[in-house]
């Protein structure tokens, strides 16, 4: 049985009915850039993570550029950023003048600490970025704590639960998301938004993604053409209130792994101090990853290493990376993979998986 790496067509196969009406809706609506549905979207949406304001933007890598800016990051400042995490988390940073400045990550949770990003602060540090990377948590408070703002890139977090039920995109100054299709709630295109609790810089983040303006008269700044697309939002309305049920999916798949003996043969992911995850990728550990990649392929089961070079390794970014050593992000590039998970991902498929896993190395 061919387990795939990621099922987001089944949940969605039910709410079809709804999201063609949504769609129908905007059409006949006819108003396509920052409509109604935007506005009840970002309303909505700040309601869930539990933040006065979200934005909406074009998607998760404008979010984080804006969300730098609002604060006002620019020329000679520098950002701290994990090296081990998809490419935009970091790419994002030149763009507003700043320069990022790689951290390494705790091996357990496979993101930053406040040990880490401590290691990394210099006196021209504007920010940390912090990233829930796959779905695990930062810690958000121990790094605030270090004095410095602190911007959560949330892209692979919705639907985590964090201390106190508090949610990713209310954790620090400010955050941002994606909602790439693949994401825990994907659009059907492109789409990203920023969230956050401070009046100012929801306001300075309203202007930035529409060139600058408020009215289109005056151009306070010089801004982007960044934003939610009326349609997706549309659709991101039906699905927003099925986020915490998938979200509790994905919980349940990764206790099925855990049941079903897969920390016996690898390392499991380890949830974030307080964090119940709602793992957008499984990513396991193994110093033979490569033989169980290989078994996994041969009987169908999907499986991909994501960030086998991390960023501060990738060409763009090797000049600015320049004598940077980080020797956890390294081991954790060269035995990491991501096997199968979503809402859907039940005990026979994980059983699935684990006997191929144990046959490879067990
Ligand atoms: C951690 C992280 N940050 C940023 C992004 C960028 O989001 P987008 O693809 O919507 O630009 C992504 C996803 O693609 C991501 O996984």
């Amino acid at each position: 049985m061919a387990v795939p790496l990621f099922d987001t067509a089944t949940p969605l196969e039910p709410l079809r009915p709804q999201i063609d009406a949504a769609i129908a809706g905007v059409l006949d609506d006819k108003r396509f850039i920052l409509g109604p549905n935007v506005s009840a979207f970002e309303e909505e949406f700040a309601a869930y993570c539990g933040s006065r304001h979200a934005i909406g933007v074009a998607n998760g890598t404008d979010a984080l550029t804006i969300a730098l800016r609002a604060p006002g990051v620019g020329p000679r400042d520098q950002v701290i950023v994990p090296s081990f995490t998809f490419y935009a988390s970091a790419e994002a940073i030149p763009p507003t003048g700043a320069t990022p400045v790689f951290c390494d990550v705790d091996p357990d949770t496979m993101c930053v600490s406040a040990e880490t990003v401590k290691a990394a602060i210099t006196p021209r540090t504007k920010a940390v970025m912090v990233v829930h990377l796959f779905g695990n948590l930062a810690p958000v408070a121990e790094i605030a704590a270090l004095g410095l703002p602190v911007l959560e890139d949330a892209a692979q977090a919705a639907g985590t639960i964090g201390p106190e039920d508090a949610r990713p995109g209310s954790l620090g100054t400010i955050a941002t998301f994606s909602f790439f299709p693949s994401k825990n709630l994907g659009a059907f295109g492109d789409g990203g938004a920023i969230t956050t609790s401070d009046d100012d810089l929801a306001d300075r983040v309203r202007m930035l993604r529409f060139h600058g303006s408020w009215d289109k008269v005056t151009y306070e700044h010089v801004g982007y053409n960044s934003r939610l697309d009326e349609i997706q939002a549309a659709i991101l309305r039906v699905l927003l209130p099925h986020l915490d049920d998938w979200a509790d999916g994905r919980r349940e798949a990764g206790r099925c792994y855990g049941t079903a003996g897969l920390g016996e043969v690898v390392t499991l992911p380890s949830p974030g101090h307080g964090a119940q995850p709602a793992w957008h990728l499984y990513v396991i550990r193994h110093p033979r990853i490569d033989d169980i990649a290989t078994a996994l392929g041969e009987v169908g089961i999907g499986h991909k290493f994501y960030y086998r070079t991390p960023v501060h390794r990738q060409p763009a970014m090797r000049e600015l990376a320049a004598g940077v050593e980080l020797p956890v992000t390294d081991e954790l590039a060269a035995t990491h993979l991501a096997i199968p998970m979503s809402p859907v991902l039940g005990r026979a498929d994980a059983e699935e998986v684990v006997a191929a896993v144990r046959a490879a190395v067990g």
